[in-house]
């Protein structure tokens, strides 16, 4: 799996991971799939609210939790461009027991009412589970600085 250059942003407040999730939504449509890691508080949840909000798709962004994907109708593109769906996925809980790159059926098992091919999706946890989905995927990596609220991420287009 061959991993493009990523380029590296600094993300002092939440604000500014959301900001930074609207900039990478310009660059989605439909059928791309957008895949975070990072550890827990990392900010996924915040980035994932960002690129939302940058997709314009309707519905409030929160951690999927207890439901482990959440759909998000299209809406208005805030810059234009074709309305998409985000489908909203949480996988923490996807294949517990240690063998997450096996439970992928799983994904394919939520019976989602959105065609993923329609749609952005967005997977926190996702590593591992869900590259099978497309052709490629965006990574984006956040990290938290020790004693502070900074965080950093990576990301680039992995084919
Ligand atoms: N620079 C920052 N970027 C993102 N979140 C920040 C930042 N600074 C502080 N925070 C806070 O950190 C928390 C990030 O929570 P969030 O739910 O987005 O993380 P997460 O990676 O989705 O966690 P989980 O693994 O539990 O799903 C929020 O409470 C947010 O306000
Ligand atoms: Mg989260």
């Amino acid at each position: 799996m061959a991993e493009s250059t990523h380029s590296v942003i600094h993300l002092p407040t939440v604000a500014d991971t959301e900001a930074f999730g609207r900039r990478l939504a310009v660059e989605l449509s439909a059928g791309d799939l957008v895949v975070l890691d990072g550890p827990l508080g990392a900010g996924k949840t915040a980035l994932a609210r960002g690129i939302a909000a940058g997709l314009g798709v309707r519905g409030r962004v929160s951690s999927p939790t207890f439901i482990i994907a959440r759909e998000h109708r299209a809406g208005e593109r805030p810059g234009g461009g074709e309305p998409v769906a985000m489908v909203h996925v949480d996988a923490y809980r996807l294949g517990l027991g240690g063998q997450r790159s096996a439970t992928f059926d799983e994904l394919d098992a939520l019976d989602l009412d959105t065609d993923l091919a329609g749609a952005v999706v967005v997977v926190e946890w996702g590593e591992g589970i869900v590259e099978h989905l497309a052709d490629r995927h965006l990574l984006v990596r956040l990290r938290r600085e020790p004693d502070s609220d900074v965080r950093t991420a990576q990301w680039g287009w992995v084919a």
